[in-house]
């Protein structure tokens, strides 16, 4: 079992700043990454259509990989769709909600905790619930910012524009006098040197990606963590765009070699 891959996938390619993570994390493993580039958004679409979208990458993930473990990337996947992913399959599926919930509640002095996200994760209530159940006394301000995945998209991460955006979005979070901000969508980190010039020094900025990483550590200890192999990357989704590996190498941060299309809807 400790020799198969895990299995990664998101919207598209911000789930790569959790591929990130994991290979920081567990150098030894070998990933395999599914982007649904040919379907994103997810944050703007219904339930429904999130968990089954879902339900059919973590079939190919396991029917054509067979994969001993599913990240949940995508915060709306995570959001929507965990809990019906989870009674359908034996594999071990691990969210970015409840890591990211807990790495704000470790961190946050004043229990005013402000999460950003899609509309749908925002929506979904999903970070206040697991936040409130970690502590209870924790005052959560949550807020939509559509514009922030476009701006990563097109690779305007910092500058004049960027700047207003997250300031107009931040704005009401600031009057709230939040001390911590949760970044609750795989784009959004990368935006973090605008938001960070934003919200000053005195906020902690928060987000799911490395606790994630560290949640799968500890639950792959009762699966197996691979100890002896050289760690490799896969890449596959739904569409191949031209933009692609400009796209993707600035999530990673790293060379991409191969990926492959997929028709996903046929799983
Ligand atoms: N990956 C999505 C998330 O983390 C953001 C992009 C989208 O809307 O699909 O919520």
């Amino acid at each position: 079992m400790k020799h198969r891959p895990i299995g990664i996938f998101d919207s598209g390619l911000g789930g790569l700043t959790v591929v990130k993570a994991i290979q920081k994390e567990l150098p030894q493993e070998r990933l395999v990454y599914f982007g649904d580039t040919a379907r994103i958004p997810y944050g703007t679409k219904s339930p429904d259509t999130i968990i089954r979208y879902s339900r059919q990458i973590i079939r190919f993930l396991l029917s054509h990989e067979k994969v001993k473990a599913v990240v949940v990337a995508c915060n709306t996947s995570s959001a929507w769709a965990l809990e019906a992913v989870r009674k359908e399959f034996k594999v071990p599926i691990l969210g970015v909600i409840e890591p990211g919930a807990y790495a704000a509640v470790e961190v946050t002095r004043n229990g005013r905790i402000g999460v950003i996200g899609t509309e749908g994760t925002v929506y979904s209530g999903a970070y206040l619930k697991e936040i409130h159940r970690l502590m209870p006394r924790a005052k959560v301000i949550s807020k939509a910012c559509p514009l922030f995945v476009p701006l990563v998209e097109e690779g305007k991460l910092t500058g004049p524009v960027a700047e207003t955006v997250v300031r107009e979005y931040l704005k009401p979070l600031l009057k709230e006098k939040i001390d911590t901000l949760l970044l609750g969508c795989t784009h959004y980190p990368l935006l973090k040197k605008t938001i960070r010039k934003v919200v000053g020094e005195r906020v902690k900025i928060v987000d799911s990606a490395d606790e994630t990483a560290r949640t799968l550590h500890r639950n792959l200890e009762a699966y197996g963590v691979e100890l002896s192999g050289r760690g490799s990357g896969k890449y596959y989704v739904s569409d191949l765009s031209r933009k692609f590996k400009e796209n993707a190498q600035r999530f990673l941060g790293r060379h991409i070699n191969r990926v492959e299309k997929v028709l996903i809807e046929k799983y």
